[in-house]
């Protein structure tokens, strides 16, 4: 009630919200959210909250780093207004029974490997738009399939929300920035940093004009197995929008990896797009047969 009578409050003095819905463990990637956020709108609220409901039985929950002193003071230096940072109990009084499950889009990448997942992830973030009203909502690249699965349910169940998707922040090194990188021991550390390595290669080939998915999932899968401490679990190259499989490259693609490392799973994408094949008119052979096309 405090969130809703704030946020309504500054909307009917002619202010604009922006929201971030993180899990807390603020690291530059969620600044560069904030940071965002309040350069755009007049009124920035970032929440903070591990929801149970999208982990597993056998994921962390449990041991997810948290840190909420240090979350205020980083979250207000960065540009935040407000931090909500409800608990498990004030989000979910009683065993909720009405779960948001976007279609199609939550069975594949994450969602198999994660059953479960994203019922989680989109229910809270559900529930957070309808606690902040009229919004832009910022979310990370770096959760590609998120991205997309929030996008769809703001479209399909109407939210008052414009979903504003930003960069994924990186380490000097490469690796993506993360909550669970705090696990990740020297070694494993340094071994991590193979997934953005084999993203940039892959992505790579993709400029050199390969157009198989086939090619592309094999260069992942190959330097990543180059790194005896990173057990892949998955490496896929989709269309960037829906996540839709490719029989050949065209358009806006993501080409995005999972793995374990040591006992730590990571995620990394990135984006490229390939200039659609132009079609190339031959010039009309002599005699009866009509001009035809030809891909270039
Ligand atoms: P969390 O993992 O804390 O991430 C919060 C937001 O920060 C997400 O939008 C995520 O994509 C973004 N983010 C994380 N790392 C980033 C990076 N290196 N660069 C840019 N953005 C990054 O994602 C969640 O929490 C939860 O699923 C949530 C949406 C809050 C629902 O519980």
């Amino acid at each position: 009630n405090d969130l809703r009578a704030a946020l309504d409050h500054a909307r009917s003095a002619g202010l604009t919200v922006g929201l971030v819905p993180t899990m807390g463990a603020l690291h530059q990637g969620h600044l560069s959210l904030i940071r965002r956020s309040a350069a755009e709108c007049d009124l920035t609220v970032v929440t903070v909250f591990v929801n149970p409901l999208q982990f597993g039985p056998n994921e962390d929950l449990a041991t997810y780093p948290r840190d909420l002193g240090a979350d205020l003071r980083a979250a207000a230096a960065a540009g935040a207004d407000v931090v909500f940072a409800p608990t498990v109990a004030e989000m979910y009084p009683e065993p909720t029974v009405t779960t948001v499950h976007v279609d199609g889009l939550v069975d594949v990448l994450e969602g198999a490997s994660r059953p479960g997942h994203f019922a989680g992830v989109a229910t809270v973030v559900a529930k957070l738009l309808n606690l902040a009203g009229p919004c832009r909502a910022y979310f990370g690249e770096k959760d590609w399939q998120q991205l997309v699965v929030v996008r769809r349910l703001v479209r399909d169940l109407d939210f008052p929300v414009e979903v504003v998707g930003c960069q994924t922040v990186r380490d000097r090194d490469g690796l993506a920035c993360s909550s669970r990188n705090v696990r990740l021991s020297p070694d494993e550390r340094r071994a991590a940093t193979v997934l953005s390595r084999a993203l940039a290669d892959a992505a790579a080939l993709v400029e050199a004009r390969e157009r198989d998915p086939d090619t592309i999932r094999r260069r992942l899968t190959e330097v990543v197995a180059s790194e005896p401490l990173v057990r892949l679990d998955y490496a896929e190259v989709v269309r960037a929008a829906d996540l839709a499989p490719l029989e050949r490259l065209e358009g806006d693609v993501r080409l995005l990896v999972a793995a374990r490392v040591g006992a730590t799973r990571l995620i990394d994408n990135v984006g490229v797009t390939v200039p659609l094949e132009r079609a190339v008119v031959v010039p009309a052979p002599a005699g009866p047969a009509t001009a035809g096309s030809e891909e270039a």
